[in-house]
């Protein structure tokens, strides 16, 4: 089988090798991977900067990716060859809330990832596929996908008539705008990009903002219901982001922490927090048992992900990444395996 390996961190020294193809033991089942997708946290990876737990030498790169059983191992009854199949992020968070441990089992960053034709799971590390979706629609669920379900459904708890902020236009605002429209919020969109901005009112945001061309857009996102304030912010920019959505929340309600993209360390006046009772709240991807209580909302919705117009092979990976980090994408970065 082919597989990319990282052996010192740097998109140029991402390599396509061969290797024996794996067998599945029992309770296992092994995968021919058909897709991957881009996540940001992807991109940190192979450049060495997502922590001091991930590893960095021989380790194979992304974390999600769909395909098909080629095989199971003895004892399994989840699966039988030829299902189709997604892998979930946390491999050993099943249910429940997180615990240090069962956060150290992610794919491709702790645990091998799926730039690779072939990989072993355990039966209880996938999902079956929507039957809707491609397979590259199915690899843009695991990580990006369920963050923005954890956020807009199971932590933000959006209800019809709320008022929801997604920021930019990348894979997990793109989802939280599709899963806040599913709950019946009303949604207001950012982007540093007027072609996107129309694009994501194509997906469903109702009122979209340029954040290059209005960068205090606080007041703007509060006009849109009489100064009452947005219900819910799903904050994927971080430190260059925070001050406005701290003042753009109503009073009550709720930031969903994600991801920092405009920045990691930042300081902010706490006391607008607490006196007007802010609720700011870390997400962490989520389990399986959230992971298929999403699925399941897909499927019956038949909700599609959105997919850049760009698609990339195995050999492509640094030319996708590069594509991310130039920030020209709309939704999520497909790699076909
Ligand atoms: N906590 C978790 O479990 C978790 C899971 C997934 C991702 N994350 C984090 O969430 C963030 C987003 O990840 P992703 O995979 O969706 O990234 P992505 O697809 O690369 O999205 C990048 C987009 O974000 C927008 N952006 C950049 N700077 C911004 C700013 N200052 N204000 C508003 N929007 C901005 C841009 O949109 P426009 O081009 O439209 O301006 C850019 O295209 C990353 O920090 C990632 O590490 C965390």
């Amino acid at each position: 089988m082919r597989v990319v390996i990282v052996n010192e961190p740097g998109l140029e020294n991402l390599a396509v090798v061969e290797r024996p193809d794996p067998e599945p033991g029992p309770g296992e089942v092994l995968v021919r991977l058909r897709a991957a997708t881009l996540n940001y946290r992807d991109l940190l990876t192979v450049e060495g900067g997502y922590g001091s737990k991930q590893r960095t030498v021989d380790f194979i790169p992304l974390s999600d990716g769909a395909g098909d059983i080629a095989a199971v191992g003895e004892g399994v009854t989840r699966f039988k060859p030829g299902d189709r199949v997604v892998g979930n992020f946390f491999q050993e968070w099943l249910a429940g809330e997180p615990t240090q441990k069962n956060l150290q089992s992610g794919l491709g960053g702790v645990l091998d990832g799926v730039a690779s034709e072939l990989r072993v799971f355990p039966e209880y590390g996938l999902s079956p596929t929507p039957g809707h979706l491609t397979d590259a629609e199915a690899a843009a669920l695991p990580c990006a996908g369920l963050t923005a379900w954890s956020a807009v459904i199971d932590q933000g708890r959006t209800t019809p008539g709320d008022l929801v902020l997604t920021q930019g236009t990348g894979g997990v605002s793109t989802f939280a705008v599709q899963f806040a429209k599913l709950a019946g919020a009303t949604v207001v969109a950012t982007s540093s990009s007027n072609e996107k901005l129309e694009r994501v009112r194509a997906l469903g945001a109702d009122h979209t903002i340029n954040y290059a061309e209005t960068p205090e857009w606080a007041r703007p996102v509060r006009d849109i219901n009489g100064g009452r304030g947005v219900d819910l912010v799903v904050e994927v920019g971080g430190a260059g982001t925070l001050e406005q959505s701290i003042k753009a929340v109503r009073p009550g309600g709720t930031i969903c922490l994600i991801g920092v993209l405009s920045g990691a360390n930042h300081e902010f006046r706490l006391p607008l927090v607490v006196t007007r009772k802010i609720r700011l709240e870390g997400v962490t991807c989520g389990s399986l048992e959230q992971f298929e209580a999403m699925l399941r909302a897909i499927d019956q919705h038949k909700l599609r992900p959105a997919l850049d117009d760009r698609v990339f092979g195995l050999e492509e990976l640094p030319a996708a990444f590069a594509h991310m980090r130039d920030g020209r994408h709309f939704g999520k970065i497909v790699v076909e395996i």
